[in-house]
């Protein structure tokens, strides 16, 4: 078979990876790809939102299979685009693939299936955000609609600061169109897992829980990023656990996105905050999360072509999807001065010393291939992914990895995984 992963992050490069070990498969291909995917199969330069062209690129080189790894070519409708010309895609269809592209559906969507999720309240006019902010008072969550990059989402300790973050999104327009609707709605306190599912329109399939660690500096602290470590299971929400969190989370959302007549097909990403009255939806994704899909992978088992085909077929209750026993932790390796600017254009060296490390793969993100030298490209570079009998020696195993890469002005956090073990002990 031949495939075609959409995409350019770390998550590509794993999908990639993991799609490479399939006997089914012979040629992989990515658009655009980094310097990681450029190792599993071939780049061709493509964006990952420019659906006609993808779906060219699809029709062309004949692919039997079209990976979509980020949310935008989805919520742009890549499936229906695919669809048309009868090739699989594995992932929603645009309408499913809203409950991550608008906030207020995918709020919309929780509340008439009876998800737990954060008290809300839609606006589509400032002068009513803001009326209803001064009424309710701080704390609050400010959510732009649309996609902003993972910018779009203000966690506001005073009651002037959600003001100012709904003035910036619908007047000042920081976002676009993606901030002339905003959700506000009520602040949780808890510690937050993903906790992500294939699903097949009717069927789920389990992955592990897993964390993320979204802070970019260590103990939580500064600006949000798209993730600086991921680890799986994460003991905040124990395999004991999996079984009813996803009935009260998965599956009341295919079963109405199926009664919608919009089934949906591919991973879907519960974002949870666990809170003292049980797990809360904060918000789902419709793909993997990155750098959870690092661990994820490491993790996963069974042939990912068999899980992906099992999905868009609908016959995921005939396929079991086996999950190694051990932890597995990723920690990301940045370019100082990430997620706000940062230098490009660094030398990587020892990558083949790290992923020559038993059960260690470092996974390429923000990298290119120059002359057969890697180079930096983007903020989050690396994500070095390392497989143990416990968290313990994951995390250890992913920093001896970490500290055989090299690049200038690189950084990462020293204590991903630390929240963790601290629940364990
Ligand atoms: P989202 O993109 O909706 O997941 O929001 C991004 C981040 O904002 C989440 O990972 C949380 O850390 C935080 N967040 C979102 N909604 C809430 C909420 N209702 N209460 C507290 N924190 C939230
Ligand atoms: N790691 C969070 C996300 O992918 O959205």
């Amino acid at each position: 078979m031949k495939i075609l992963v959409v995409g350019s992050g770390g998550r590509e490069h794993a999908l990639c990876w993991k799609l490479a070990q399939s006997a089914k498969v012979d040629q992989i291909l990515c658009a655009p790809g980094n310097g990681g995917t450029a190792q599993v199969g071939r780049n061709v330069p493509v964006k990952d939102d420019d659906i006609p062209a993808l779906v060219k690129l699809a029709r062309d080189e004949e692919v039997d299979l079209v990976v979509a790894g980020p949310e935008l070519p989805l919520v742009l409708g890549i499936q229906n685009a695919l669809e048309k010309e009868q090739i699989p895609c594995f992932g929603p269809n645009a309408y499913a693939a809203n409950l991550e592209g608008s906030k207020a559906f995918s709020k919309n969507v929780m509340h008439e299936a009876g998800v737990p999720t954060a008290a809300f309240r839609v606006f589509d006019e400032y002068e009513a955000a803001a009326a209803f902010i001064r009424k309710k008072g701080a704390p609050l969550v400010v959510k732009a609609d649309g996609l902003a990059a993972g910018k779009g989402v203000v966690v506001a300790s005073t009651t002037e600061e959600a003001l100012e973050a709904a003035e910036n999104m619908m007047v000042r327009k920081a976002f676009d169109a993606a901030g002339d609707r905003i959700v506000v709605e009520e602040c949780l306190k808890g510690e937050e897992a993903s906790f992500l599912a294939f699903c097949d329109g009717r069927n789920y399939a389990l992955l592990p829980s897993s964390q993320d660690h979204k802070a970019v500096g260590e103990g939580d602290t500064g600006p949000n990023t798209g993730g600086m470590g991921a680890y799986s299971p994460a003991p905040i929400l124990p395999e004991s656990e999996y079984a009813a969190t996803a009935e009260l989370v998965i599956r009341p959302i295919l079963e109405l996105l199926a009664s919608k007549g919009q089934p949906f097909k591919g991973v879907l990403y519960a974002g949870l905050m666990m809170t003292e009255d049980g797990p809360s939806v904060l918000e789902y994704n419709v793909r993997f999360g990155d750098p959870e899909c690092q661990p994820l992978l490491m993790r996963l088992d069974t042939d990912i072509v068999d899980i992906m085909f099992a999905c868009i077929d609908g016959r995921l209750d005939q396929v079991e999807v086996k999950v190694r026993p051990e932890t597995a932790c990723g920690v990301v390796m940045a370019a100082e001065g990430y997620p706000a600017s940062y230098p490009k254009g660094m030398e990587i060296t020892g990558l083949d010393k790290a992923d020559a490390l038993d059960n260690v793969k470092v996974f390429q993100a923000g990298t290119r291939e120059q002359d057969g030298r890697i180079l930096s490209s983007g903020g989050r570079v690396l994500c070095v992914t390392a497989l143990g009998r416990d968290l313990a020696e994951a995390r250890k195993k992913a920093y001896e990895g970490v500290d055989l890469v090299h690049f200038d002005k690189s950084y990462f956090r020293h204590d991903i995984a630390e929240k963790g073990l601290k629940r364990m002990k």
